[in-house]
């Protein structure tokens, strides 16, 4: 890869040097309390920052966080995200409570050397996600102007042709962080020559976000095992009813053409848990795919789809899994998605675990982190590499 490292840039030294980190900070927050419910993106990105204040850098963090409209929005503040951070570095983080501000422009020259600042939230800035050109290269210049060099290490974010992102490297050397290169090397393994059987594991809600890479994987994978909330939409390109499950009308006949290309790879539910309502507290049952009731919903898989699953993750040497299996949030609907992490750390395989909301899921069911090869922090990031998709973050630290 012709891309200069975190470790070129140490080597020039930048002690008493501005260097402009883009982090992924988009953590998830609790509905009511605002509070981090999962920090493991602020944890990611520690290497890369702990190694420039070590180094006596003046360091500046950037970060989007949620998706607010171009405009500041209270509820997508960074604040909390600063104060976790300043809680794991040792050391505060001095935090600016606007992006390219009169509160940036102080809290960057007030900086010492080795000392951390975070800039309020990107998006809070219609030019950071602008499709023109000229709106996102003028506020560009501003975020540039607060660094002599720029460190991406936003993961989650390469895939994204934003200005913090895509253009900011344009206007200042530039180097990938530690997180970018160890999750490009990880996933450069999975689409070179994977140890075989390569076996991927898809869940999440939307077919449709999940199209491209299905069709990218199909011709590379040994299994393609299917489960959440989109699965539905394959069963009923089988031909089976699945009452008031989730349902992409408009994707059916492509997944039953992709069915029918698919030489028996893909792997559907034989079972599912049904429920009365989307609901924690909501009556539920397991039943056989070609027995859903008109008037449930299924959130999860059955225990004999899991037990399916695992048998098929037991072969495997490699792994991929992006997406949970049902509603884990809801300990009722949670079985499905623990029982495939579970069957995924036992495999004797190399395992990789794609995507922010699968991240959380492994966290959030209190599984060892350790016992998976890689977990990565990105979700849309991970499935467009898988494509083969040019990322615009990752192009723009080669030019
Ligand atoms: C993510 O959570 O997937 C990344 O932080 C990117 O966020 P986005 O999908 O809002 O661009
Ligand atoms: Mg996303």
């Amino acid at each position: 890869m012709s891309i200069r490292t975190l470790d070129d840039l140490l080597a020039e030294g930048v002690s008493g040097r501005r260097v402009l980190v883009r982090a992924d900070l988009n953590v998830p927050l609790d509905k009511e309390t605002g509070a981090i419910t999962d920090d493991g993106r602020i944890r990611a990105v520690l290497p890369t920052l702990g190694a420039l204040v070590e180094a006596g850098a003046k360091v500046v963090v950037c970060s989007h966080l949620g998706r607010p409209k171009g405009a500041p929005d209270p509820q997508f503040s960074l604040g909390p995200v600063a104060g976790r951070l300043g809680e794991l570095l040792g050391a505060p983080v001095h935090f600016a409570t606007d992006t390219v501000g009169e509160s940036a422009r102080s809290t960057v020259a007030d900086l010492a050397d080795g000392q951390v600042a975070l800039l309020e939230n990107l998006r809070f800035n219609a030019g950071e996600t602008s499709k023109d050109e000229a709106e996102r290269g003028a506020f560009a210049d501003q975020l540039a102007a607060f660094g002599d060099a720029y460190v991406d290490d936003a993961f989650g974010a390469v895939h994204r042709k934003h200005a913090s992102v895509f253009d900011v490297p344009a206007r200042l050397p530039h180097v990938a962080g530690r997180l970018v290169l160890r999750e490009v090397e990880v996933l450069s393994k999975l689409t070179g020559s994977p140890e075989r059987p390569y076996v991927v594991v898809l869940g999440g809600s939307k077919v449709s976000d999940k199209l491209a890479v299905i069709e990218a994987l199909l011709p590379t994978v040994d299994r393609l095992l299917i489960g959440g909330g989109m699965c539905f939409t394959f069963l009923k390109a089988q031909g089976l009813e699945v009452g008031t499950s989730l349902l992409e009308k408009d994707m059916v006949e492509t997944c039953r053409n992709l069915l029918e290309r698919s030489d028996g790879k893909i792997m559907l539910p034989v079972d599912v848990v049904v429920a009365d309502a989307f609901a924690p507290d909501a009556a539920h049952d397991t039943v056989r795919v070609d027995g859903i009731p008109s008037h449930r919903l299924g959130l999860d898989i059955g225990p004999e789809t899991v037990a399916g699953f695992a048998a098929a993750l037991s072969q495997a040497k490699t792994i991929f899994w992006n997406g949970p299996m049902g509603v884990f949030e809801m300990a009722a609907f949670a079985a499905g998605t623990r029982g495939v992490a579970e069957a995924i750390t036992k495999a004797d395989a190399f395992t990789v675990v794609g995507g922010g909301d699968s991240a959380a899921a492994v966290r959030a069911l209190g599984l060892d982190e350790s016992s998976f090869g890689h977990i990565s922090t990105g979700g849309g990031a991970s499935l467009e590499y898988l494509e083969g998709k040019s990322l615009p973050g990752i192009a723009a630290l080669e030019n």
